[in-house]
């Protein structure tokens, strides 16, 4: 017998178009225009369109198939249907529909169809690291497995927009190609404070990083006639409460900080798409406000597409429509009904609603399921391998590197790889920001692909207990990954690891996800007993024996370093969670086959205390309600500059294998935008590329206080050989240097002297010049 929740879905939608199958034919939905098609729209098909496909879910799956809590049906449908003798005979009547199963199975989710006028189901998969569907059907022969790329936090990291553009074209051809219409990402949420627990699937704490990555990330995406949905908008900076919390925040620091992102990728590259938050801003919830979806997304910044809800925001579906939210998924009920009865009352003007399907049709007639596209099912996932694993080596970040640890001397033929992640790497986090993978690369593997050997009792211990640990978790589900308790070691065996080898590894991994925050607590954001005594042995041991240790950061986000640091390792390399092929792009950069080139999307404090946010996460108030961001614009490097706080490492900081020189910083001032030019030249011994970052100082403007500087523009320049020189060259807009006046309620360009920085990091600016604006 089929599912009875698909059963009661699927005859909602066909009851309805049986309702208007007599006469002439409706107009249909691809052929006929819009408004035709709308103008045909009964009331309920309207609501139907507007409300995702699993609003039937509450359903009790064992109650008897009836449909009277439906008021859409006429009299003789209803009999028809209650006539029906089973489940089966009730299924085939409305057979037409595309909603048996799901099309793609895994996908988040879909609309129901409405036969009656060509209205076929579109399907909407997550998510940022990769498209998330189940990589094997019952029903069905075949794989349908997606590629791991590295995850968001990792590929801003790289400060190359075109390699995100190349990323995301391969991604979005695997989206094409297994019949998905629109991809459920980017999210591009500020990384506020670092215990988020969805950090890692969010660029950084810096705006203007956000929104050009995010950009990057849409256009490749997109390049394939396959659509994204722009998320979390807005304001959903942690995990905690987030279907309910109240983010209470200045307009200032919201235009400045929080909106400027989504700002910056809806006017530079036209999401198809883009999904509300769950959390209330300043006491309204996102998906009921009318300001945010409609006044400034569409009025302001003349967004062209359509939005639609996170999953089970189940706020007013009324008022949701009236704000400007078009689609609620994946569809409640209660929410259907909120539509039907608020129009009925008069509380609703239907034209509302035309207005969200008449955009929402207009994207959704460009999708591969509009257009009849004939997907393969088989996308080129050993070409997109190569790209993921191209890519994770462009974001690794070098943060230490003491006499030139790394890359490997060649004389270094044996590592000793210690901790869990080394032999069970990290490869993304969990929620939906998890892919199904075929596989994943493991560090060991990675090594030993390279040619270098691992040593092999240590490996057999590892192994031993990784494997036998694992076996004891609880399966894997959406909302938790679990990992394994790191491994105790003693001194007597880390002494020997160490003696065999030429060089200890020790990998450091944490687990992250939607749904819950991390916490300042050992084995989160510190690290765990087991890890500091692990890493104490090992560095003594390899100091004391002479040899040198390189650490490994598996994470999507960071840590507590400053115990690591304690202990002198040679070498800290933040390899992120770089996708399925994570172990050979650390062989890659510890090789020296590729030239780590990253650099922090966020401010590393020596202290969790100095994030300007530490006290205000996740709640102001004892009742957990609500979150002040009482730090206003001072987020991240802002707040640390402004406030002389040095960090552990500043934002945009990372060490490359060879070093370079910045020289002859130029501005020019035309026409209300600023062209600078910089030159960069590789004065080390290795090739290498530089993500050169500009800086600028606005001068003081009454009553408002600025950050001491902002990221206002940033290249990465090509790879340099020895000697090589590059001009790099960025234009900022004017406009870009306004700051939020909230005695005016609008933007405020300070007139006066502004200081144009060309930069290393926040910490290491290299040479600057100054304009007059
Ligand atoms: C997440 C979204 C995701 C959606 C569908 C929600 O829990 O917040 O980011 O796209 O689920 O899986």
């Amino acid at each position: 017998m089929k599912n009875p929740f698909i059963y009661y879905s699927t005859v909602i939608t066909t009851a309805m178009g049986l309702l208007h199958s007599c006469g002439q034919q409706a107009p249909q939905f691809g052929s006929a225009p819009i408004d035709d098609v709308i103008g045909a729209m009964t009331l309920e098909e309207k609501a139907t369109f507007l409300v995702g496909s699993e609003r039937l879910k509450e359903t009790p799956p064992d109650s008897p198939p009836s449909v009277t809590r439906y008021p859409m049906f006429s009299k003789e449908l209803q009999a028809k249907l209650d006539s029906c003798k089973s489940q089966e005979e009730a299924f085939n009547l409305v057979q037409a529909t595309s909603l048996v199963k799901g099309r793609v199975q895994g996908a988040a989710g879909q609309n129901f169809a409405i036969p009656r006028l060509g209205i076929p189901s579109f399907i909407y998969a997550d998510g940022p690291a990769g498209l998330r569907i189940d990589p094997l059907r019952d029903d069905e022969e075949g794989e349908f497995y997606c590629t791991a790329f590295p995850i968001e936090s990792a590929l801003s990291a790289s400060w190359d927009t075109d390699l995100v553009q190349r990323v995301t074209a391969a991604m979005g051809q695997e989206v094409r190609e297994y019949g998905v219409d629109v991809l459920l990402a980017p999210a591009i949420n500020i990384h506020r404070n670092p215990l988020c627990g969805r950090n890692f699937e969010y660029f950084s704490e810096d705006p203007l990083l956000t929104g050009r990555m995010a950009s990057a990330y849409i256009n490749g995406i997109q390049s394939n006639n396959v659509g994204v949905s722009l998320k979390h908008f807005a304001v959903n900076n942690q995990e905690t409460h987030r279907n309910g919390v109240d983010a209470q925040v200045s307009m200032r620091a919201m235009r400045e900080i929080y909106l400027r992102g989504f700002e910056i990728a809806v006017k530079e590259s036209q999401p198809w798409t883009i999904m509300s938050s769950y959390n209330k801003i300043n006491g309204t919830f996102a998906s009921e406000n009318h300001w945010l979806l409609t006044e400034l997304l569409r009025d302001e910044w003349g967004y062209q597409g359509f939005v639609m809800t996170d999953w089970w925001a189940q706020e007013n579906g009324a008022r949701q429509m009236a704000a400007g939210n078009d689609l609620i998924m994946p569809g409640t009920q209660r929410q259907f009904d909120n539509i039907i009865e608020a129009v009925r009352k008069g509380e609703l003007d239907e034209k509302v609603l035309d207005t969200n399907i008449r955009r929402m049709m207009n994207i959704l007639s460009k999708t591969s399921t509009a257009t009849n596209y004939k997907y393969s099912n088989q996308p080129d996932l050993k070409a997109h391998a190569q790209v993921a694993r191209q890519a994770a080596t462009e974001c690794m970040v070098l943060l230490e590197n003491r006499q030139q640890t790394l890359p490997l001397s060649e004389k270094v033929k044996r590592i000793a790889a210690f901790g869990n992640a080394s032999y069970d790497i990290l490869v993304g986090g969990s929620g939906s920001g998890n892919v199904n993978r075929k596989y994943k690369v493991s560090l060991e593997e990675g090594l030993q692909n390279a040619g270098i050997a691992l040593d092999e009792a240590l490996a057999k211990s590892y192994g031993d207990y990784v494997k036998g640990e694992l076996a004891k978790l609880p399966q894997e589900n959406f909302w938790t990954i679990p990992v394994i308790a790191e491994l105790p070691l003693d001194k007597a065996q880390v002494q020997r690891a160490v003696a065999n080898t030429d060089l200890a590894v020790v990998t450091i991994c944490r687990m992250a996800g939607e749904g819950g925050d991390r916490k300042n607590q050992p084995g989160d954001f510190q690290l765990s007993e087991v890890e500091t005594s692990n890493i104490n042995l090992i560095c003594s041991a390899a100091h004391a024996a002479g040899k040198r240790v390189v650490v490994l950061l598996n994470m999507g986000n960071i840590i507590d370093l400053t115990p690591v640091l304690a202990c002198k390792p040679d070498a800290v390399l933040h390899v992120w969670m770089g996708g399925q092929e994570t172990g050979n792009s650390i062989a890659d950069v510890l090789t020296g086959k590729a030239s780590p080139s990253g650099k922090l999307p966020m401010t590393w404090a020596k202290h969790y205390e100095d994030y300007s946010s530490a006290n205000d996460f996740p709640f102001s108030d004892e009742a957990g309600e609500t979150v002040q961001y009482k730090e206003g614009v001072m987020v991240g490097y802002r707040h640390f500059d402004t406030r002389a706080i040095k960090p552990l490492y500043p934002f945009g900081y990372g060490l490359s294998y060879t070093t370079f020189l910045y020289s002859d910083i130029k501005a020019h001032s035309e026409a209300g935008s600023i062209t600078l030019t910089v030159e960069v030249r590789n004065n080390g011994q290795r090739a290498g590329r530089e993500a050169v970052q500009f800086y600028v100082s606005a001068p003081a403007s009454d009553g408002i206080e600025k950050p001491v500087k902002e990221l206002k523009a940033f290249a990465k320049t090509p790879l340099l050989q020895p000697g090589e020189s590059a001009t790099v060259k960025v234009t900022i807009s004017a406009s870009d240097l306004a700051s939020w006046d909230e005695s005016t309620n609008g933007w405020n360009l300070a007139k006066g002297t502004y200081r144009m920085m060309a930069a290393a990091s926040a910490d290491d600016i290299r040479c600057a010049t100054e304009i007059e604006l």
